[in-house]
């Protein structure tokens, strides 16, 4: 199920006992491993071969430079939905063209900084402290995915201002209902984002030929996991049917961008393995793929969610009357998605001799399956809110304050929605590669914290009939 595995007591990334990286380094602690990271990648090329996927790895779910690069070492361009991401990936060593600029509220400078490099927010000095060129020999990125009108009149302005030529895929809203988290539904028409299928064909007619831009094709991107396969192939449908229309009406369709939203197993057989989707999909589109259609998928979770731990060290057991709390130093701040989504993380001591357990849902009801001598509790944080949990209801081994917990399918959505609630900063992030171990992130210190609080500075703004 996950790469992480028992051994000799002890939870095991690669070949690092967890237990030893918590030591080192403290707790909270992402753990990620990139004999998995790997692994995942392959295995949803291979599945995607027949249609020569594109990979373009979704940054957004978990944005470290240096797993970043890992990805880049494996062939991996970028998906980046903010001017920060769009930074980060070239540092990471992505070049421009295989950089695809997403996101539902591109602002003026992130746009000019993804069409011209002398508008990147870094310096050449800064550049090369990661050992990325200067980036103001850059170029433009390569795709835009487009979600409105407005967006591709200010995308047409700055490159004509610029000189450059901006290509382009419009996203579609193809109004599909992917049966996931209502939060994360994105292709239903009450959604933000996309523009509605039935007028995708006049936005081309009225945009595809102006100054500054040229039109490549189309993207959808249904929600995220999307836990069953026939979604897909609905909004693949629609988005056929509108690309064999543009054709029709002098529009060739060259690129066709499927999105991410490939689950993983959060419980065990919660959802099909991804070669099952491809199994469906791949035929959809295997005949335009080698008539010369380009296939581009945006991975996150897919790749990341399972390669990745939360370890938390327990700092206290309060056996209430209604419940038992076991209390970590990992809450809603380090991880935010039970809290927010309410969604499932299998959680379970890094210290553990017995089978291995069983990644279920209901595990309070039926003692997990997982033996005897379990204890029904929610792990809780410090957090000064009610929801601040990452788990429920769970049988556990009786904990005690001071035992390391680790929190499963971390790897994606965890770090890159940490905050700085209640003055908590950052957690530090390990990616171990075989027997070696590498602190890829610093713990947040408070004074970074502080820093952009360290001074006041004075406004002195112009009001009607004051003089500034
Ligand atoms: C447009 C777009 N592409 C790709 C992704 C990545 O999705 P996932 O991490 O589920 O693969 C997302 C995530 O929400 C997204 O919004």
């Amino acid at each position: 199920m996950s790469s992480f595995e028992w051994r000799d007591g002890r939870l095991h990334a690669d070949e690092i006992p967890v237990e030893a990286i918590a030591e080192a380094v403290g707790t909270p602690t992402y753990v990620y491993s990139a004999t998995a990271i790997r692994a995942a990648y392959r295995r949803l090329q291979t599945a995607f071969a027949p249609l020569d996927a594109e990979l373009h790895y979704a940054v957004k779910a978990s944005p470290n430079l240096h797993l970043c690069r890992l990805l880049r070492s494996l062939g991996a361009g970028m998906d980046v939905v903010s001017g920060g991401e769009l930074e980060r990936a070239w540092l990471a060593g992505a070049p421009m063209s295989e950089i695809v600029f997403a996101g539902v509220g591109k602002s003026d400078d992130e746009l000019r900084a993804a069409l011209d490099g002398r508008a990147s927010p870094l310096t050449a000095a800064e550049a090369a402290r990661f050992g990325a060129p200067d980036p103001a020999g850059r170029g433009p990125v390569g795709r835009f995915n487009v979600e409105s009108e407005s967006e591709l009149e200010r995308i047409a302005a700055i490159a004509t201002e610029l000189g450059a030529t901006a290509r382009f895929c419009l996203r579609v809203n193809p109004n599909v209902d992917p049966h996931t988290h209502e939060y994360t539904t994105t292709g239903k028409k009450e959604n933000k984002f996309g523009i509605d299928a039935d007028r995708i064909a006049g936005v081309v007619e009225r945009w595809g030929g102006a100054p500054g831009l040229a039109f490549e094709g189309l993207h959808v991107h249904i929600g995220s996991p999307v836990p069953e396969i026939e979604p897909y192939a609905e909004a693949i449908a629609v988005v056929l049917e509108l690309a064999d229309e543009l054709g029709r009406r002098g529009h060739p369709v060259s690129t066709l961008n499927l999105g991410g939203g490939w689950p993983i197993p959060y419980t065990e057989g919660a959802v099909p393995p991804i070669e099952a989707y491809a199994e469906r999909i791949v035929p959809l589109l295997e005949e335009r793929a080698r008539g010369g259609l380009a296939v581009l998928l945006e991975p996150g979770r897919s790749i990341l969610a399972n390669s990745g731990v939360l370890v938390a060290r327990v700092q206290h057991v309060k056996r209430g009357r209604a419940k038992t709390f076991v209390i970590c130093d990992g809450g809603m701040h380090t991880l935010i998605r039970p809290a927010l989504y309410r969604a499932f993380h299998f959680v379970w001591p890094a210290a553990w001799s017995g089978p291995a357990p069983r990644w279920v849902e209901d595990s309070a009801a039926e003692g997990g399956g997982q033996g005897d001598g379990l204890e029904v509790c929610d792990i809780v944080g410090p957090i000064c809110e009610t929801g601040d949990f990452l788990a429920r209801d769970r049988a556990l081994p009786p904990m005690r304050r001071g035992e390391l917990l680790a929190v499963f399918s971390a790897g994606a959505y965890g770090m890159s929605m940490a905050s700085n609630y209640n003055d908590h900063g950052r957690p530090a992030e390990v990616l171990v590669d075989g027997d070696r171990a590498r602190v890829i992130n610093e713990r947040q210190p408070l004074a970074a914290l502080l820093a952009t609080e360290a001074s006041v500075r004075e406004l002195r703004l112009a009001r009607p009939g004051v003089p500034a």
